[in-house]
């Protein structure tokens, strides 16, 4: 094209208008500004390529960059925790003459990384009469310790500061520090064999139940 204005110029233009020498100045300019158009539309071209190139390479990068992420947080998510209801004791291991029996209280915990099966996370008396089962928690509420049971005295005593309960759990002595009784805590029998108890622990020095979070 810009041969053919050159042609054109020098054919019928320069004879009339322009010296030689200005015709070959304008000539160049006349080429100059086409190389400058055709690189500037390249430019522009390449820059949005390369705009659209980095958008989608980020957009590709995000999805596993976000699931990594979500991997990553999801056991964070996990509250460490071993609540609910717990398999203790086969119902036929549980005399049923109604004297309580203490028995370690065994789950599976979880934290944000890993689970460990079968884990100590306290104890209870099971008494049973006929086919009912009750269940206390061995913590006093007073402050803590654990308390024992006498089956010669028919009651639970404190070995800390002398608190005393109760075959059923309740205050025996009403000298006892403790601002509570024992905390009874829910059974269940399942399949008619297992007992299952939903495990808690509350706070202590205090008259209310209040669990433990
Ligand atoms: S901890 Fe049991 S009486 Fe104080």
């Amino acid at each position: 094209m810009k041969w053919f204005r050159i042609a054109l110029l020098d054919s019928y233009i320069i004879p009339h208008l322009l010296s030689q020498e200005h015709f070959l100045i304008y000539a160049v300019l006349i080429i100059v500004n086409d190389i400058n158009k055709v690189t500037n539309a390249a430019s522009r071209r390449g820059f949005v390529k390369g705009l659209l190139c980095a958008f989608i390479g980020g957009l590709l990068g995000l999805v596993p960059f976000a699931s990594g992420i979500v991997v990553f947080m999801d056991p964070m998510r996990r509250k460490s925790s071993s609540n609910g209801a717990v398999r203790v004791a086969s119902l036929e291991s549980l005399p049923s003459d109604g004297i309580p029996r203490k028995f370690s209280v065994l789950a599976t915990r979880v934290d944000a990384w890993n689970k460990f099966k079968d884990v100590p996370i306290g104890a209870v008396y099971l008494r049973r009469t006929g086919n009912q089962v009750e269940a206390l928690n061995v913590v006093c509420p007073h402050a803590g310790c654990f308390v024992d049971f006498s089956p010669a005295r028919g009651r639970f005593q404190c070995p800390c500061h002398n608190s005393s309960f109760t075959v059923t759990g309740k205050i025996d002595n009403p000298a006892s520090p403790s601002p509570r009784g024992l905390d009874t805590l829910d059974v269940e029998i399942r399949d008619g064999k297992e007992i299952w108890v939903n495990f808690r622990n509350f706070q202590a020095g205090r008259a209310d139940k209040i669990p433990v979070s």
